[in-house]
C-alpha cells in the first residue's frame, strides 16, 4: 500500500490500521485465509525455494538454514492470528512501515492489450511502449534493492575475509526491516541488511509471476477481464538483475500486468480513482489487477505444490494458472539467488564472497565458515607434499604453500582462533605425524616421493582427526608433472576421496621433455590411457573439484584462482555459481541431463583479444554453449558443438565487444538431446589471450601432443 503517498497523514494513518485486515496486493503475505483471504504464499514460496531439505540441518551452500531462513521468508503465526510471526525480507514491501512501497514493488500497472489485433473495440488507453516503459521501472526498482543488499554484504566481513560478528549474530533477536529510503541500511546488521535488500527484490520477482499473464494460460475471446496468456514455461531474460540494460526489445507484446487502482476501486472492471483514497489511480478502461491476480492459494511450503486458488482470483479459475505462477516464481526466485550470490563474489572477490555468502545461509557462521584443511601434493615445481591448516581459503596463502612457505603465525591481534583467517594451527610436510611444542600440529615427509603423486598418504592424513575438521572441510590440491604412473591405483583413491567428502583438485603441467618415452608407447597404449585418463577426470570432477591443464608454469596463480572460485571444499561454494575462467589453464568440466548448464566468467579488455575455446571430450557428446554479456544482458554468440556441427566453440572478443561498462562475461556450457548422443560427457574449456599467451600455448600444446597423454588441447 505504497499508494498512500502521505504516509504523515491521520487519514493514512486510520486507514493503515483498517487495511492491515484487507492487504491484498501480490501473493499473500498474512495468515488469514477466512477474512483477508491470505497464506503466507511469499513466506511459502521462498521456503519451497531455499528451504534445506527436510532433517538437513546443514546448507550445501545454496539452501539456507533454518534461523536465516526465518529472516528472509518470515515465519508465520497460527492461522488467523493477524499480527503474529514475521513476515520477513520477502514481505517487507507490503509492510506498513510506514507505508508500503509503491506499485514499482509489486510490477503493476505495466496493463496493456493490443484491441486491434484481437478485434475489439476502441482503442487501449495505454500503448505497449507505455507498458514497458512501467515495467522497466518496476525492473530497475528490483535491481535497485539487489544492489542494495550486495552493497550491505560488504559489512559481514572485514578487509582480510574475517567475519564481523555482530554483523552476522541473529540467534538473540530476529532481523527487523524497514523503510529502506529513511533508514539505508545504517542500524542494521550487515547480514539483515543484505538479506532484506534480496528479499526485496525478491518479493518483486514473486509478484510478477501473481500479477502478469507471463505463466498463465487463456482461451479467445479476449478481452479487458481477459487477457491472453502467455503460458510461458522459460523464466524471462529481461528480470536478470545483475544486467543493466533497456528491456524494451526482450518484453513480449502481449505481455501484461494489472492495473492497480487502489483498495477501494480494485475490482473486475477499471474505475476511475476514489477521491479518499491518496495515490490512488485512475484504471478506467484497463485490465485490473484483480483481473490478472493469482495472489491468492495454498502452497506447500516444502514441495511448492498448490491447491485451492483463490479467493478473489478469477485468474486462477483456469484450472494451472495459480500452479504455473507459483512454480515460475520458485524457480525464478533460485534463480535470483544464484544472481546475488554471483554478484556478491564479483563485486568482493571469491575469497571475501565466498565467506559473505557462507554467512548469509549459515546459522552459526563463525563456527561452520571457517577451518580447512588442504593437502597440497605436487611433483611439479618442488618436489614435497605439505599439510595446512587455515580458516578460509585465501589464493595467495595457497600459493605461498604450494611454493614451500609455511603459515604458522598463529591468529594475531585482537583476534581469537575463531576468528582469525590465518592458519588455526600449522602447516608442514605431509607424512609421519608429531606434535610440535605448541601442540601444534606438524607432518614430516616420510619418504621420497616416487614418481608421480600419492593421492593414497593424502586421505589418509586428511581423515585423521575428522571431529576436528570434518572431510567435508578438507581438500586435496594436486599438481603434476607425471602422467600415466599408478593410473588405477590413483583412480580408487579420487573415487574414495569422493565418497568421504574430500574435494580433490588436480592441475597437470607439461611434462618434462623426454623423446625417449614416446617411441616406447604404442597405439593401444595410449588409447587405454586416454580411457583411464577420463576416469581420472570423472573421478575427480566428481569430487567437486577441477581437473585443469596448466599451459605453463606461470598458470600455477590462475588454477589457484580458478579452485578457490570453484570451492576448495564442500563448505566453499555451491556447484551453481559461474567459476572463473582464468587464462593459461585447459578447464575439465561434466554435464549430465539432470544437471543445470555448467557455468564460467570472465573479464574482457578492450587491449587484447580474448579467445574463448569449448570442446567435448566425450565421443558422441553434443553442447549447447552460449556467451553472454552480463550488464548489457545480451547472448553474444550461441553454438551447437560436437556431432553434426562445429568441433569446437571459438569466440573472439575483440575491442568493438567489449564495452567501457562492466566487462563481466558469461560462459554456459548444457547438453544437447537428440538420436545417437550420449547423455552426460565430459568437455574442455579455455580462454586465451593474445599476443602475450600466444607462444607459451602454443609451446605447451606442442608437448602435450607429443607425450600423446593429456587431452586434447584447443589450437590456439
Ligand atoms: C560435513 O560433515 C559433517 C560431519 O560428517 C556433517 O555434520 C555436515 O553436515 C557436513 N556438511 C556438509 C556441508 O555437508
Ligand atoms: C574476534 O573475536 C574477539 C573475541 O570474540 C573480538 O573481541 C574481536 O573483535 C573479533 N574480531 C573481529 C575482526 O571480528
Ligand atoms: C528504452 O528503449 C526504448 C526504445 O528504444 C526507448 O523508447 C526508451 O526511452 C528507453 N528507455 C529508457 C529508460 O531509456
Ligand atoms: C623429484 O623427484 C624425482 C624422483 O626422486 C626426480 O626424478 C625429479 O627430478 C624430482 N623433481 C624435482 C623438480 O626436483
Ligand atoms: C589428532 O588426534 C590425536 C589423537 O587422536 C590427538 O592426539 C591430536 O592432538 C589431534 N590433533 C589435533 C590437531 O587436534
Ligand atoms: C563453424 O566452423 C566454420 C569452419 O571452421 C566457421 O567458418 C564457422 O564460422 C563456424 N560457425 C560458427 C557459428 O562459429
Amino acid at each position: 500500500m505504497k499508494r498512500r503517498r502521505n504516509p504523515t497523514s491521520l487519514f493514512a494513518l486510520l486507514l493503515s490500521c483498517v487495511i492491515r485486515s484487507d492487504l491484498a496486493l501480490g501473493f499473500g503475505t498474512i495468515n488469514e485465509p477466512e477474512v483477508v483471504g491470505q497464506h503466507c504464499e511469499h513466506e511459502r514460496i521462498t521456503r519451497a525455494a531455499f528451504a534445506c531439505p527436510p532433517g538437513v540441518t546443514t546448507s550445501d551452500g545454496r539452501c539456507f538454514e533454518e534461523l536465516s531462513l526465518h529472516q528472509l521468508a518470515g515465519r508465520s503465526g497460527p492461522e488467523g492470528h493477524v499480527g503474529w510471526g514475521t513476515n520477513g525480507a520477502v514481505g517487507a514491501p507490503d509492510m506498513l512501515d510506514p507505508t508500503p512501497e509503491g506499485p514499482e514493488a509489486h510490477c503493476d500497472n505495466a496493463d496493456f492489450l493490443d484491441t486491434e489485433a484481437h478485434g475489439l473495440k476502441g482503442e487501449y488507453p495505454r500503448t505497449r511502449e507505455e507498458a514497458t516503459a512501467q515495467l522497466q521501472v518496476c525492473t530497475n526498482h528490483m535491481r535497485l534493492r539487489f544492489l542494495e543488499g550486495v552493497d550491505a554484504a560488504d559489512r559481514i566481513v572485514d578487509h582480510h575475509a574475517r567475519i564481523v560478528v555482530p554483523e552476522v549474530d541473529i540467534s538473540g533477536s530476529d532481523c527487523r526491516f524497514s523503510f529502506p529510503e529513511l533508514q539505508m541500511h545504517w542500524f542494521s546488521r550487515g547480514k539483515c541488511s543484505a538479506i532484506e535488500g534480496f528479499g526485496r527484490a525478491l518479493h518483486g520477482i514473486q509478484d510478477f509471476y501473481a500479477h502478469s499473464n507471463w505463466a498463465d494460460e487463456a482461451k479467445p475471446p479476449y478481452g479487458l477481464s481477459n487477457p491472453p496468456g502467455l503460458k510461458m514455461n522459460k523464466i524471462p531474460v529481461f528480470l536478470d538483475l545483475r544486467a543493466e540494460n533497456n528491456i524494451t526489445d526482450q518484453v513480449p507484446h502481449d505481455l501484461s500486468t494489472g492495473c492497480f487502482g487502489g483498495i477501494m476501486t480494485d475490482g473486475p472492471e477499471g474505475k476511475a480513482g476514489h477521491p479518499l483514497e491518496p495515490g490512488s489511480l485512475d484504471c478506467t478502461g484497463r485490465v485490473t489487477h484483480h483481473t490478472l491476480n493469482k495472489d491468492n492459494g495454498i502452497i506447500d511450503y516444502i514441495t511448492g505444490k498448490t491447491t485451492k486458488p483463490g479467493p478473489n482470483t478469477p485468474r486462477s479459475d483456469i484450472p494451472g494458472n495459480f500452479e504455473r505462477a507459483v512454480s515460475a516464481a520458485i524457480k525464478d526466485s533460485r534463480r535470483q539467488w544464484r544472481y546475488f550470490r554471483e554478484q556478491i563474489r564479483r563485486t568482493y572477490g571469491k575469497e571475501r564472497g565466498n565467506i559473505i555468502i557462507c554467512a548469509l545461509i549459515r546459522d552459526n557462521p563463525t563456527h561452520d565458515c571457517y577451518g580447512r584443511r588442504v593437502a597440497m601434493l605436487q611433483d611439479a615445481l618442488r618436489n614435497t607434499s605439505r599439510i595446512a591448516e587455515m580458516q578460509i581459503p585465501i589464493q595467495a596463502w595457497l600459493l605461498q604453500e604450494i611454493e614451500g612457505t609455511a603459515h604458522d603465525e598463529g591468529p594475531g591481534e585482537g583476534l581469537t582462533a575463531e576468528n582469525s583467517t590465518k592458519s588455526l594451527g600449522s602447516s608442514g610436510e605431509l607424512g609421519d605425524e608429531e606434535t610440535d611444542d605448541k601442540g601444534h600440529f606438524v607432518k614430516k615427509l616420510q619418504h621420497p616421493p616416487h614418481e608421480g603423486l600419492d593421492v593414497g598418504v593424502a586421505l589418509k592424513a586428511l581423515r585423521h582427526n575428522a571431529t576436528i575438521f570434518p572431510t567435508n572441510k578438507t581438500a586435496i590440491i594436486a599438481l603434476t608433472k607425471t602422467r600415466n604412473k599408478n593410473l588405477d591405483e590413483q583412480i580408487a583413491h579420487v573415487w574414495h576421496a569422493g565418497d568421504e567428502g574430500i574435494r580433490v583438485h588436480f592441475g597437470l603441467l607439461p611434462p618434462p621433455r623426454s623423446p625417449s618415452d614416446e617411441s616406447d608407447a604404442t597405439h593401444e597404449d595410449a588409447a587405454l590411457t586416454k580411457a583411464k585418463e577420463q576416469d581420472l577426470i570423472t573421478g575427480v570432477l566428481r569430487t567437486g573439484g577441477t581437473y585443469s591443464i596448466l599451459h605453463n608454469e606461470d598458470a600455477v596463480p590462475s588454477f589457484l584462482d580458478h579452485v578457490v572460485s570453484r570451492g576448495l571444499t564442500q563448505y566453499d561454494n555451491a556447484r551453481d555459481t559461474a567459476t572463473l575462467l582464468a587464462a593459461g589453464l585447459s578447464i575439465s568440466d561434466y554435464v549430465t541431463p539432470e544437471s543445470e548448464p555448467r557455468r564460467f566468467s570472465f573479464d574482457a579488455s578492450e587491449l587484447d583479444n580474448a579467445i574463448i575455446s569449448v570442446h567435448p571430450i566425450t565421443p558422441k557428446l553434443s553442447l549447447h554453449v552460449c556467451m553472454r554479456h552480463v550488464r548489457r544482458n545480451v547472448v553474444l554468440k550461441e553454438l551447437d558443438i560436437g556431432l553434426d556441427g562445429n568441433a569446437t566453440f571459438r569466440a573472439e572478443l575483440g575491442i568493438g565487444d567489449v564495452p567501457r561498462t562492466d566487462a563481466w562475461f558469461e560462459l554456459e556450457v548444457a547438453h544437447v538431446e537428440g538420436g545417437g548422443l550420449v547423455g552426460s560427457g565430459l568437455f574442455e574449456v579455455s580462454i586465451a589471450t593474445e599476443d602475450v599467451e600466444r607462444y607459451h600455448s602454443s609451446k605447451a600444446v606442442g608437448e602435450a601432443v607429443e607425450t600423446g597423454v593429456a587431452p586434447k588441447h584447443n589450437e590456439l
